[in-house]
């Protein structure tokens, strides 16, 4: 593994007893053996290698985000055997120490280089302006360049698919979601969950927590117990660990796993997890660098793409709220079902979408408010 190992090593400390098994497992595959003898003739010469890097901005063993991305940096890596190498950077926060990682990146050969959070927006943006010769791939960003491409997973039809189970466990009448970044990805997934939810029942209530960073587990922990404490009895989340199903295990009620399988953390609480499979971009991507083809644009892929899917759904969830999910799921497939349709209006009683019309990208892209039924206001949001 073509990694910077003396930080990943340090990082690594603390993982759970899962992701470690599951890591290593996959990174068994990808550890070169000592050479006994000369390379054979037949394999490329490193330097015909395309060399792939990605910056993460959790550790990989956070059970979620970047859990999943080092997945699919692992399934790329076998995938493409010899025509790539590939190696990774984690816990780089969202500061100039990343434009400095992705200059290094460059300085090292890499020659694509995934960036995996919005907030490396800015210094993602500087560093290509620079590096001519590097395509980069920015998460869930919406600047491009020439040689930057931004690309998304539909994570709101998971959240929406997670809602539909919270909408028929929950007993309160309320759910909640503890929040991470106000950016408008995640304003969506918030109200998507809500509308979920409210397709099984309309009056349902929702009530939302900021963190205000991506991975805090201690921060993701007390605001799942202030919301619990304020009568939510099902929650949701858009921060990177578990912390939040931990709490729900702890305090005797539901919560969802997202981004990655999270089931093994809390096997009374866990309901289902909306999880994110990276897999198919990066080796759609990975396909056309090595193609000569790469080339900049915003690609959101959900469900129909196979990026997107709520799994393990529990036991005690209905078996009508099963197959409502699974109706949901396939018209999300194959297009005759959208998430954003209206008549959908906002908490303060404004229409945002008429009976009918579905919500484009433009729409889903701007959503700064909070739908009917949750309480307070987007922070910043006029
Ligand atoms: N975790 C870290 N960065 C991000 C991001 O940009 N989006 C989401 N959903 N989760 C993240």
């Amino acid at each position: 593994m073509q990694t910077m190992r003396k930080r990943s090593v340090i990082k690594l400390i603390g993982l759970s007893a899962l992701s470690l098994a599951a890591l290593s497992a996959c990174g068994k595959k990808e550890e070169p053996a000592a050479p006994a003898a000369p390379a054979p003739a037949a394999a490329a010469p490193a330097a015909d290698k395309l060399k792939v890097s990605f910056m993460y901005v959790s550790p990989i063993g956070d059970g979620g985000w970047t859990f999943q991305h080092e997945l699919a940096r692992k399934a790329i890596a076998q995938k493409f055997g010899d025509k790539i190498e590939t190696s990774m950077v984690e816990s780089v926060p969202e500061s100039a120490d990343a434009e400095r990682v992705l200059r290094d990146m460059a300085g090292q050969g890499n020659k694509l280089v995934f960036a995996t959070s919005f907030g490396y927006q800015e210094f993602v943006q500087k560093a290509a302006a620079d590096l001519k010769d590097v395509k980069f791939e920015h998460a869930t960003g919406y600047k491009q360049a020439d040689n930057v491409a931004v690309y998304d997973t539909k994570t709101f039809e998971g959240a929406y698919l997670a809602g539909i189970v919270a909408g028929a466990m929950t007993k309160t009448k309320t759910v909640g979601v503890v929040a991470s970044v106000p950016i408008p990805e995640v304003v969506r997934n918030i109200n998507s969950f809500v509308l979920g939810a409210q397709s099984v029942d309309p009056s349902i209530q929702a009530k939302v927590v900021w963190v205000n960073e991506w991975f805090a587990p201690p921060k993701e922990s007390e605001a799942a117990t202030s919301l619990i404490n304020g009568g939510v009895d099902v929650m949701y989340q858009n921060t990177n660990s578990p912390a939040v199903l931990k709490t729900a295990e702890e305090r005797g009620v539901y919560a969802f796993g997202k981004d990655g399988d999270m089931s093994a953390f809390a096997p009374k609480a866990h309901l289902g997890s909306a999880v994110i499979d990276w897999t198919p971009y990066y080796s759609k991507v990975v396909e056309d660098t090595l193609a000569g083809q790469w080339q900049t644009g915003n690609f959101w892929w959900g469900v129909k793409e196979g990026a997107m899917d709520l799994v393990k759904i529990a036991d005690q969830v209905p078996q009508e709220i099963k197959d409502k999910v699974a109706k949901a799921k396939s018209g999300m497939k194959d297009g005759s079902f959208a998430v954003w349709t209206g008549p959908i209006q906002d908490n303060k009683g404004q229409e945002v979408l008429a009976s009918g019309t579905v919500g484009d990208d433009a729409f889903l892209r701007g959503i700064n408010f909070y739908v009917k039924g949750i309480e307070g206001a987007v922070p910043g949001a006029k």
